[in-house]
């Protein structure tokens, strides 16, 4: 029996020239573009904002981009994995159409002095505990962004700061383009997936769902009336007695703005961020309406 092989067929552009230029050949056809960025090392989780971007556009393509800006001097940029053509082989089993995957130097070349410093949304919770994270963030989606003139780019809920940071600098700075966020894809257990959930041992894999669990226990109670405070501290115990080691931010806040509350009136999400070995964990949750 012959043995069936599947094609790379997708491809991959380098430089901004091309990738606008495809773009806008699309566009000149009357075609919808959406793009999906990633920093690569794909998984289920990327590929249902592939396959909401599919829904939403004749066209998608996903930008693969290590981008050195957002991670701190102590944090994984070196170790991130890379891995584009297992990457790519999955896009296109999902039915993207293309994967810009650029060069530092072209991303960032000689002299770049630029940043986008976004406030509001991007203070507190992980503004607090990664410098200039945000901005790196922000900085790399905008010229992503206007690199590609989509017309929608999406997002993944699981880091839902960083997607309240993209809304606000989207519209801040009157960017047509629609940011859509997609729900987080989650393990059978709970644990949203990520990438960096390649750091987890066994035993701490284990462990791990207990985050998600926590938050989801808490959503409901918040929603039954229960009050903010106790249901951090709650929340913060489990964590710990399950076996996470420190705490960055367990928090309860305005689902928009991302302001601390002091009780649920209004759509709310908790938000938290916790070290589990050499994982640093994060997931948040809505509280249902109350
Ligand atoms: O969420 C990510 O993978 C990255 O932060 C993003 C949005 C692609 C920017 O580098």
């Amino acid at each position: 029996m012959p043995t069936m092989t599947i094609q790379n067929t997708l491809p991959i552009y380098r430089t901004i020239a091309v990738l606008r230029q495809t773009i806008k050949q699309w566009q000149g056809q009357g075609l919808r573009v959406a793009l999906v960025p990633t920093m690569g090392a794909l998984h289920a989780g990327h590929m249902a904002l592939v396959t909401r971007a599919l829904q939403l556009a004749d066209r998608v393509i996903a930008s693969v981009f290590v981008n050195p800006t957002q991670f701190g001097p102590q944090e994984d940029f070196a170790s991130y994995p890379r891995r584009e053509r297992q990457d790519s082989l999955l896009l296109a089993q999902t039915g993207a159409h293309g994967l810009y995957a650029p060069t530092v130097d072209e991303m960032y070349p000689a002299g770049f002095a630029t940043a986008v410093i976004v406030g509001g949304p991007s203070e507190g919770l992980c503004g607090d505990f990664r410098p200039g994270h945000f901005s790196g963030v922000a900085t790399v989606v905008t010229k992503l962004l206007l690199q590609s003139g989509v017309d929608a780019a999406l997002f993944g809920e699981k880091d839902y700061q960083q997607l309240q940071v993209i809304r606000r600098l989207a519209r801040d700075l009157d960017i047509p383009v629609t940011i859509e966020g997609v729900s987080t894809v989650r393990e059978s257990d709970g644990l949203a997936m990520s990438s960096r959930n390649a750091y987890l041992t066994p035993a701490e894999r284990a462990v791990a769902p207990t985050l998600h669990r926590t938050l989801a226990a808490m959503a409901g109670r918040l929603a039954a009336g229960d009050a903010i405070a106790p249901q951090v501290d709650w929340g913060k115990a489990q964590l710990l007695d399950a076996g996470f080691s420190a705490i960055d931010y367990l928090s309860v806040r305005d689902a928009v703005d991302l302001t601390a509350l002091e009780s649920v009136t209004g759509p709310a999400r908790i938000l938290a961020a916790a070290h589990l070995g050499k994982a640093r964990l994060i997931d948040n949750v809505a509280v249902p309406a109350v």
